[in-house]
């Protein structure tokens, strides 16, 4: 069946379909996330980032030699790319997480061993630790095969062994953002694929659109948000500031969602659970307080688009409470993105067709000679 094309249409571009996908399914109204056939809030906790991953990448049956096919495949994929460090030019010390990302990434080639979704997840989660270990003036750390990838990385980043209950939350993250219909970054590997193009390219692109601050380069402004408002109390009178300077704010609002984003309810259970055994997540209760107070604010001054917490608010406070430096959580997103960018690029490969919108021509018109 041919993907629906449909030409720009007047006000703009949301919900014009541009692919059929099995991928998952976003209900902005209902605030709903369908990924693979399963309820956000289901698989996130349940699953690993790894089965997710098997899910998405095409196994929808719970065959679990598949499931461990993938993680064997996943984590090759992170040995081969540390043996691929010394390789990367001055990729990994980029000021910025997501420059050294994307530079690191483009130096991979099928011909490398980098031909396979699995191979390219595992890789994405070596060179963000491994730019966060150069950014702190330490050394890389050699992955460990035998753990799951979640684990893995928080290792790599930390140098140090996580104890499973903050395994268990980057896992709950990892799953959360794994997939999120036709966002910008999953579009723009798409075009990329549609072209007859790479996978390693079409994932270049797709970490060059992730970067911006109003899709996946939110959630350390969050956090800079907490840090400047301090105290719950204060929440309201900054937030009145901001929007009176003609600011936004960060972590709410949402191209699609009409509602809560549900992954930011994912992402708070997940947060708790990890208070519940014990790990310090100092700045729950204050982001409870001004997600409140923002999303009051927006409502008054919005009272017919409800803007309110996206899954950045939450992504920012989970992060933190796992000890991840704040520049290193768009990354981090990457990595879990990496599961549905490199499912759709198959998607798109397989259609063999070309993506190419319309745009309206608005320039000036001169009368032919
Ligand atoms: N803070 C303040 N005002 C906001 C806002 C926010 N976070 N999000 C939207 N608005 C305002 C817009 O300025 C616009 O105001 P106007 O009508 O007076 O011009 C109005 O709400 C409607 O916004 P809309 O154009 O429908 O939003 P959008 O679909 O273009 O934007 C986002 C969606 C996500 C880009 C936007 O909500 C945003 O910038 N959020 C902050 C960044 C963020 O959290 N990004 C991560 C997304 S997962």
């Amino acid at each position: 069946m041919a993907p629906a094309t449909s030409a720009v249409r007047e006000g703009g571009l949301e919900g014009i379909i541009v692919a059929d996908t099995r991928l998952s399914e976003v209900d902005g109204e209902g605030g709903r996330l369908v990924i693979a056939g399963y309820d956000v809030e289901d698989l996130a906790g349940s699953a690993t980032f790894e089965d997710a991953c098997a899910l998405l990448w095409g196994s929808l049956g719970d065959a679990k030699g598949e499931r461990e096919r993938v993680a064997r495949e996943v984590a090759a994929g992170r040995v081969l790319a540390f043996g691929r460090l010394p390789r990367l030019g001055d990729a990994l010390e980029r000021e910025e997480g997501m420059d050294a990302l994307r530079a690191a990434v483009a130096h991979l080639s099928e011909r490398d061993g980098f031909a396979s979704p699995a191979r390219l997840t595992g890789a994405v989660a070596v060179f963000a630790s491994a730019w966060a270990r150069v950014r702190a003036g330490a050394s890389p750390v050699a992955p460990d095969p035998s753990l799951g990838h979640a684990a893995d990385y928080l290792r790599m980043v930390q140098d140090r062994k996580p104890d499973p209950a903050r395994a268990t939350a980057l896992d709950a993250y990892l799953v959360t953002v794994a997939d999120h219909g036709m966002n910008a970054s999953t579009f723009a590997a798409r075009v990329v694929r549609s072209t007859g193009s790479d996978l390693v390219s079409s994932v270049v692109a797709a970490i060059g659109a992730l970067k911006g601050p109003l899709h996946g380069g939110a959630p350390g402004p969050v956090l800079d948000m907490l840090d400047s408002i301090g105290t719950p109390e204060r929440a309201a009178s900054w937030i009145e500031g901001e929007l009176a300077a003609g600011r936004r704010i960060m972590g709410m609002g949402h191209r699609v969602y009409r509602v809560r984003d549900p992954r930011a309810a994912v992402l708070e259970r997940a947060t708790l659970e990890l208070q519940r055994s014990g790990v310090s997540t100092g700045r729950l209760e204050l982001a409870c307080a001004i997600e409140r107070a923002a999303e009051g604010a927006l409502a008054a001054r919005h009272p017919d688009r409800a803007l309110r917490a996206n899954v950045e608010f939450y992504t920012a406070v989970l992060l933190d409470a796992l000890g991840l430096d704040r520049t290193c959580f768009t990354p981090t997103f990457a990595v879990g993105r990496m599961a549905g960018w490199t499912a759709h690029v198959e998607e798109q490969r397989a259609t063999g067709r070309l993506i190419r919108p319309s745009s309206r021509y608005v320039g000036p018109r001169r009368a032919r000679a």
